[in-house]
């Protein structure tokens, strides 16, 4: 739908933001046909720009930042004639009342109304102190149209300042006029989690503590801070990431149903399973919560990357997270029990977010003394948020042959083969919807207290513990294994979400077909081992082989003689498990190391599937132990 005719003032439009996002945005609604005629974009900020001076350095950022496959010049030339520019201090009320003229012109000559979206894009600081100028010129109240106010994050650095915050700018404007951004609910698979949640009436009858057994959020970033040190620095994953993004998604997953999708009622549904979130006393942070900092290590394209500790404008001796993995309950009686991992760090394997619902095993009774009874694994529901987008389903099927075996298997839909939707910033419906008053997709001051409250004893006790074992990873790596170690004290494994590019990083795999790929891609379990640990113990019957994702082991005898030297991509184990012999030598990581683990019912499998596969390995055995 068309958005109603209005202005789009911009405080701050001389900053990255608006160039990089903002005008991309908006340009891509305007290519989109949903926005209005009558419209004009006002930005104010400090540099003493002219219109044509505004105009020129949006019309270059726009060129360069566009997500559209093909440029449309047309379209952008009409947009960038409709931008206008005031000079001003934020703190001058001068200015604001030179602003409010301007704006009173572009009206009168428009004829929007008097409606207008007033979007904060500064820097966080000035959020309060320009919302009270503005509402002093009377732009809170003004005689015709609408008046809407976009803040942008960080909402708050802690509880107390977002409390604060909420406090100053519900003096001036009432809550239906502020609109919170939270830019992961902009994401098309975030938004679909409530839409599959509500409209598929075989997962809702199920989404509970009898039939769910665990959730797993995961969000892994593999950039570093990327020159935003100073911010960073003063922010950490825990307020950067988790208190926003991860907190919402949560709530989408968990929230009962809310009783329309008007917003107020969603919010309301989010924000009660929010304060349903048990919040922690410092013990239980301990117990429950595991922060990371990197260390130098790898890019994902195998180039030298620095430590956080030597980013720029980062400080020397740096306590701040750049991963965090917390483990989470809900007290609700639909939750009860049920613990929620989330995860979120900087400078990791790949870039992915990704949620895991994992149900109860079936009781399994029925399959003793089968083949199947041994492979019997729980159901998962996962959501691929991003980078690849879709939706998958892990289940069991026999697989062919004269005995009863069983095999994982999945269904998976994969938004790109089934919609045709053209790259955005993210930010399209975000503003749209601002445009249209549509609020379900910004947070409500309950809403962002609620996920502070969550957080504030996490970020609390990492304070007043100030001297942690950073860092405690490697760039590049899976996190710190206090991660692994967090989940896995309850019987669980992070799912390491892998597509066939992952894979295809291990030589082993390279030439394989894609039918295996997908196999593989379901049985390799993610572990990882410390400096100095033993893998594999010479003597040992082996239930596993290890291939080395990240970090260098030695083979060696019993006398310590190295045999081999084994890296990136080199697997170990496999004999073991080939000739169901003894382990024939010791393994142990040289540093730390992040493995995928085969379990021997699994490539047993796998080897009748896939006899090629036997002939190599027996072959590249035979070369390596002179067999
Ligand atoms: C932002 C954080 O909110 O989200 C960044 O400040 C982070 O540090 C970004 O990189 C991640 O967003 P996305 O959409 O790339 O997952």
């Amino acid at each position: 739908m068309v958005a109603e005719a209005s202005v789009l003032v911009i405080l701050g439009a001389s900053g990255d933001l608006c160039k990089r996002l903002l005008l991309p945005t908006i340009y891509n609604l305007a290519c989109e046909g949903l926005l209005p005629e009558r419209f004009a974009i006002l930005g104010m900020a400090r540099d003493a720009w002219t219109d044509a001076e505004f105009r020129e350095r949006m019309s270059a950022g726009l060129t360069a930042f566009h997500t559209r496959t093909s440029y449309d010049a047309a379209v952008a030339a009409a947009l960038i004639e409709k931008l206008h520019y005031i000079p001003g201090e934020f703190d001058d009320p001068a200015a604001f009342a030179r602003l409010k003229a301007a704006l009173e012109t572009l009206e009168a000559k428009l004829g929007t109304g008097g409606n207008v979206l007033l979007y904060l894009a500064t820097t966080p600081a000035l959020f309060g102190s320009i919302a009270n100028q503005l509402a002093d010129a009377g732009f809170a109240r003004r005689p015709s149209g609408w008046s809407r106010l976009i803040v942008e994050k960080p909402f708050g650095k802690d509880l107390a300042s977002a409390r604060e915050l909420n406090g100053v700018l519900l003096a001036n404007w009432a809550e239906n006029q502020i609109y919170r951004i939270d830019h992961y609910l902009g994401k098309e698979t975030v938004q679909n989690l409530v839409a599959f949640r509500f409209s598929n009436a075989l997962f809702e009858a199920v989404w509970d503590r009898k039939h769910i057994d665990h959730v797993q959020l995961t969000s892994s970033e593999a950039v570093g801070v990327e020159g935003r040190g100073g911010y960073y620095d003063k922010a950490g994953v825990l307020r950067d990431m988790i208190q926003n993004h991860l907190l919402q998604m949560i709530s989408y997953v968990a929230m009962e149903r809310p009783a329309s999708f008007r917003a107020e009622d969603v919010r309301d549904a989010k924000s009660r399973v929010l304060q349903s979130v048990r919040v922690y006393a410092p013990d239980d942070v301990s117990r429950h919560c595991v922060r990371g900092q990197y260390g130098p290590g790898k890019k994902t394209d195998g180039a030298a990357a620095v430590g956080y500790r030597e980013e720029p404008s980062v400080a020397p001796n740096s306590i701040t997270e750049t991963f965090a993995a917390l483990r989470l309950f809900i007290d609700n009686d639909r939750w009860r029990g049920v613990p929620f991992y989330i995860r979120s760090g900087k400078r990791l394997w790949k870039r992915g977010t990704e949620l895991v619902v994992q149900f109860k095993k079936s009781a399994g009774d029925l399959f003793q003394g089968t083949a199947a009874a041994e492979t019997l694994d729980a159901n998962r529901l996962l959501f691929h948020v991003q980078p690849d987008q879709g939706i998958e389903f892990r289940f069991h099927a026999k697989s062919p042959g004269t005995n009863l075996a069983l095999q994982t298997v999945n269904m998976r839909f994969d938004y790109r083969e089934a919609f045709e939707a053209s790259r955005g910033t993210g930010y399209e419906v975000l503003i749209h919807n601002a445009l249209q008053g549509e609020m379900t997709l910004f947070s409500r001051n309950d809403l962002v207290e609620a996920s502070w409250r969550v957080v504030q004893p996490i970020l609390d006790a990492w304070s007043a513990d100030n001297a942690p074992d950073f860092p405690n990873y490697h760039a590049g790596s899976w996190g710190p294994k206090a991660a692994s170690r967090l989940i896995e004290e309850d019987g669980f494994r992070w799912i390491e979400v892998l597509n066939r590019e992952s894979l295809a990083r291990i030589p082993l795999f390279a030439s394989m077909s894609p039918v295996f790929l997908n196999k593989m891609a379901l049985i390799l379990k993610p572990t990882q081992a410390s400096k100095g640990d033993a893998i594999v113990k010479k003597g040992d019957v082996g239930e596993e082989m290890y291939i080395i994702s990240r970090g260098r082991a030695e083979a060696s005898d019993d006398a310590g003689v190295v045999l081999k030297t084994l890296e990136e991509g080199d697997y170990f184990g496999e004999l073991s498990l080939l000739e169901a012999l003894p382990r024939s030598a010791n393994v142990r990581a040289m540093t730390h190391c992040d493995l995928f683990a085969v379990h021997k019912r699994d490539f047993d499998k796998l080897l009748a599937d896939h006899p090629e596969l036997s002939r190599d390995l027996r072959k590249a055995a035979m070369e390596r132990y002179k067999k």
